[in-house]
């Protein structure tokens, strides 16, 4: 910064446009909020039961994994290296669809999927919750 302002000193720049910012040090206050939010995370992390988590399995890859309730069908896929194709990663664009072969889910999408593809099976991986176990095929 110190650079940046020789340079249009040096250069005849009106300094009365110039202006600097600068950040210092975390506050010690905001430093111990942050642990704090880190160990209540940590330990929410612990709190998950074994028998909360539900299994996804991915049919024609033969991969199932078990995740928390508030994880998608798409990070699940992830987590076993499945690359379900994903754009939006909002439920608009409709690019993660994927065939619900059986179990529940919860599908909060933006018009990614039409009434049609949602009685047909279908569901928009992306903003897609299990409600239970689920098998989905990919
Ligand atoms: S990635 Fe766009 S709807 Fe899922």
């Amino acid at each position: 910064m110190n650079a940046v302002k020789n340079i249009l000193q040096q250069n005849g720049f009106n300094m009365a446009h110039y202006h600097e910012e600068s950040f210092g040090a975390t506050p010690v206050e905001i430093e111990e909020e942050v642990l704090e939010l880190v160990e209540q995370a940590e330990q929410a992390a612990e709190d998950v039961q074994q028998s909360d988590l539900l299994q996804v399995e991915f049919a024609s890859s033969g991969k199932s994994v078990r995740i928390l309730p508030s994880e998608t069908v798409h990070a699940a896929a992830s987590k076993l290296g499945l690359h379900i194709p994903k754009a939006c990663g909002m439920g608009i664009c409709g690019t993660c669809r994927v065939e619900l072969k059986s179990g529940e889910v919860e599908m909060e999408h933006n018009g990614g999927i039409t009434d049609e593809d949602v009685a047909d099976g279908y569901i928009l991986s992306c903003c897609s919750r299990p409600k239970g176990n689920v098998v989905v095929d990919f």
